[in-house]
């Protein structure tokens, strides 16, 4: 594990990094959303590693990151007008559009898709590692297949310690939940996983209609987003969701228990221990290590009160659909 500066990253450990890469090799690395396990995109060899160390299926597909819009372009066959409005208005950003890929991107990386997920990350390191690389990092979350997302150094170490080559720890990650990523194939483009950045967001960008993702509040997955597997983002320990106070006191709630209120009231007659999130930045900053948290004190369950079903906290909604099951 290697310290970085993430306002100015050392050039001598950034150069060390991708010389890893260039070789083969695994490198952890944050961006803003989460950390991610980056390899070399156009190395078949070095992305079958990442499905290896991550125990991941083999028909999830990788995000490609890359420096900027040019760099993306050259790894896609051929660039939607809708694309080039989303990555003007949102690169470097939390934001992953999908678009016809290019042959030079292997079949294993798309998970045998015509089409490639690309991002311009916005972290110094990530996009100093891409340029210092002079490749695409194909870089899921890196964490263990159906774990929670690492937003923190050590919870790469924890999951991954022994597999892999490198981390370069640069401090949590600011925005703590993965990037919104968007289908821009079809006619209107659609939403594949909620985000940091909302659909309204997306409209005002593209100066148009945007498609929701499907079956937004149900645990069936879209039918173009592969790999978004309902149980997904899942602590060890048994988690249960409930939306309100009534239910929370139905669970009767004690002493081997956690519960974690998102922009609720817990109720005073709770005597279980209780963490409270308020607001959709500093939940979704919170979320991934709380959850972690939540694992290491090991509790018999994990409690989540339910935030509001309203846009704002779409994305923190979908996740925590994912780490849970229904009361
Ligand atoms: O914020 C993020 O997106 C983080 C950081 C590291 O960039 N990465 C991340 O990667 O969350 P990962 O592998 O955990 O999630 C990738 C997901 C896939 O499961 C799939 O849902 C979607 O992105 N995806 C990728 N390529 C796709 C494609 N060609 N078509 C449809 N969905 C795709
Ligand atoms: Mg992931």
């Amino acid at each position: 594990m290697l310290i970085v500066d993430p306002a100015a990253p050392d050039a001598a450990v950034v150069s060390h990094a991708a010389a890893v890469l260039r070789r083969g090799g695994l490198v952890a690395f944050a961006t803003e959303t989460v950390y991610g396990l980056g390899a070399d995109a156009t190395s078949e060899a070095a992305v079958r590693r990442i499905f290896a160390a991550k125990g991941r299926p083999a028909d999830n597909p990788l995000i490609v990151h890359v420096a900027d819009l040019a760099m993306a372009q050259a790894f896609a066959g051929s660039w939607p007008e809708t694309a080039q409005r989303l990555a003007e208005a949102g690169w470097p950003g939390p934001l992953t559009l999908v678009v016809p890929k290019s042959p030079k991107i292997p079949d294993l990386v798309t998970a045998g898709l015509d089409t490639v997920g690309l991002r311009v990350p916005a972290t110094a390191v990530a996009r100093a590692l891409i340029r210092e690389a002079g490749v695409p990092l194909a870089a899921p979350s890196a964490n263990r297949s159906e774990h929670v997302s690492p937003t923190v150094a050590q919870h790469v170490y924890d999951d991954l310690n022994g597999q892999i080559d490198c981390i370069l720890d640069s401090g949590p990650t600011e925005v703590g939940i993965e990037s919104t990523v968007i289908d821009c194939c079809g006619e209107i483009p659609r939403v594949l996983r909620p985000g940091p950045l909302d659909i309204e967001q997306l409209g005002q960008w593209l100066g148009g209609a945007v498609a929701g993702e499907r079956s937004a509040e149900t645990t069936e997955g879209a039918a173009r987003s592969p790999g978004q597997s309902a149980r997904h983002y899942a602590p060890k320990t048994p988690a249960l969701r409930v939306e309100t106070a009534e239910e929370l006191t139905a669970l009767d709630p004690g002493a081997t228990d956690i519960v974690i209120s998102i922009a609720q009231r817990v109720p005073a007659s709770c005597t279980a221990r209780c963490i409270m999130l308020l607001d959709p930045p500093s939940t979704a900053r919170e979320l991934y290590a709380t959850l972690r948290y939540c694992d290491a004190i090991g509790m018999q369950r994990i409690i989540v009160m339910m935030p509001p079903q309203t846009p704002a906290w779409n994305a923190v909604r979908d996740r925590l659909r994912r780490a849970t099951t229904t009361a």
